[in-house]
């Protein structure tokens, strides 16, 4: 299915794509410095000509009003991440839902400590959540459930006018990733996946050196999902219903593609003068997972999932990826985080920088030394990261302070009505890895077109937004 096939059948609403309050309430958009705003005015007539979401941006929020749903793991970190932005004005947490009465209890007892305003519960039914898309005092919604639901509730909520934060991936189906894009760009609304590893200390440092030009022209990248998570699959409370290894037994590709690909795709300015293009995918035979359900005398056995999924993919200026998924194996933590450019090298886990110097003379074989690293991590650090270093370190939990800046310059966008770090089509791009891996895996790795999800606006070269310090 193609862009023209699938938004064909939202022909209609088309007409309405250009003449929407977002886009022309572009002039509302406060300018911080003149490259910025040069940059947003450029993106919106783009967006503006093409019917795009692109660089999408709304009426300022002062204080964003949130719904969110689902609380397991990852929903209470998300809405511990708040406590700074409800204690300093710029967000309230309206209501709280989850399938479960005890795990909204438990964070709603969580929230009476931070926020003055009570919430409003939502649980006990699968459609609970609905009733929170559909009132009329919120503006955005933060899904943080089973992936499932990812889809449908991101498009609900959107179709109710709010706009949508949703956990990774936001969609595994190539059908999903259409209707997401029909969806945002049919109502305008933000619609943002929260793919909080591009806000890390480390990938921000990388991606301002790319930017300010100390890796030369940037040809390869390297990005992963390895983390063994044999003992929270096999768990049986750990994931509700333990939902997550259900996928591991009818599925084969790579699933959790975007914490790896999300850095490198701003790395690559993908979606920003750079496109995917075609990938080829592998699975390795599959043991690990299985010897761990054996050992626990688990019900569950007979993996469909390889232990390793590699992808490589191609973009359209020649660059390449190679992306892996892993979460079978023992062994450490692992993004990869590996970037190749003319004039530098970065490796990841542990960090270290290899710099091609022409004045050094000699072709260098060893990175950097302990003391010649730190001096490029500090001149380079993105200020982002230097500005928000004590919320950053306050928090005990959040990713090493990641997740606190993704929340950060979500909430903090939203009060300002700038276009979002993430736009829909990152969004939509990179979760679209996992059904394209899984066609090219079940098909003896056969060679599988990307498709363009921005109608070409691609092609409008410019800087990632989280590079505005705004
Ligand atoms: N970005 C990250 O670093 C990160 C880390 C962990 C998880 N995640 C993502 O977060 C999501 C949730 O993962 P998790 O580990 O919290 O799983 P979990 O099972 O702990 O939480 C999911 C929650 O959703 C609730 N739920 C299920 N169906 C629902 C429904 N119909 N309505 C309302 N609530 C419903 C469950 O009761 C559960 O509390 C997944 O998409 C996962 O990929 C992201």
């Amino acid at each position: 299915m193609n862009r023209k096939t699938f938004l064909n059948l939202g022909a209609k609403a088309s007409l309405f794509f250009g003449l929407t309050p977002a886009i022309t309430s572009c002039a509302n958009t406060p300018e911080k410095n003149t490259a910025d705003a040069e940059q947003i005015k450029e993106s919106l007539a783009v967006a503006k000509a093409t019917g795009s979401a692109l660089s999408l941006t709304a009426n300022p929020i002062p204080k964003v009003r949130i719904g969110i749903i689902g609380l397991g793991n990852r929903g209470s970190v998300l809405l511990n991440m708040h406590e700074w932005l409800i204690k300093n004005d710029h967000a309230q947490i309206v209501a709280l839902s989850d399938l479960k009465e005890d795990k909204v209890n438990k964070n709603n007892d969580y929230l009476k400590t931070i926020q003055k305003e009570e919430a409003s519960l939502y649980f006990g039914s699968e459609d609970a959540w609905k009733k929170v898309a559909e009132r009329d005092d919120i503006d955005l919604l933060l899904i943080a459930t089973p992936w499932k639901y990812h889809t449908p509730m991101s498009i609900y909520g959107m179709e109710n006018g709010k706009h949508v934060a949703c956990e990774v991936p936001i969609a595994y189906t190539l059908e999903d990733c259409w209707k997401i894009i029909e969806v945002t760009e049919r109502t305008q609304k933000h619609c943002i996946m929260l793919e909080n590893c591009c806000f890390n200390g480390e990938e921000l440092w990388i991606l301002n050196m790319i930017d300010q030009g100390v890796f030369g022209e940037v040809n390869h990248a390297e990005g992963a999902y390895i983390h063994d998570l044999r003992k929270h699959l096999l768990d049986d409370v750990y994931y509700e219903d333990q939902w997550r290894i259900k996928h591991h037994q009818t599925r084969n590709g790579n699933f959790y593609t975007t914490h790896g690909l999300g850095p490198v795709s701003f790395y690559m300015d993908i979606g920003r003068g750079d496109m995917y293009d075609h990938l080829v995918s592998m699975s390795s035979k599959e043991r690990s997972l299985s010897l761990a359900a054996e050992a626990q005398n688990s019900k569950f056995n007979n993996f469909a999932c390889g232990d390793m999924n590699t992808t490589l993919i191609k973009t359209k200026l020649g660059k390449s990826i190679m992306l892996q998924f892993d979460v079978h194996t023992g062994r450490p933590y692992s993004r990869l985080n590996t970037v190749t450019g003319t004039k530098a090298v970065h490796q990841g886990y542990p960090s270290k920088l290899f710099i091609n110097e022409p004045e050094l003379k000699y072709w260098g074989h060893n990175w950097l030394k302990d003391e010649e690293y730190k001096a490029y991590r500090e001149k380079y650090d993105h200020p982002l990261w230097n500005k928000l270093k004590q919320q950053i370190s306050d928090k005990s939990i959040g990713h090493g302070g990641m997740d606190f800046v993704m929340i950060y310059r979500l909430i903090r966008c939203l009060n300002e009505g700038l276009p979002l770090d993430i736009n829909v089509y990152d969004s939509v791009l990179w979760s679209s890895i996992t059904p394209l891996s899984e066609a090219s895996v079940a098909n003896n790795s056969t060679s599988i077109q990307i498709p363009d999800f921005t109608g070409g606006t691609w092609k409008n070269k410019r800087k990632a937004e989280v590079l505005r310090t705004i």
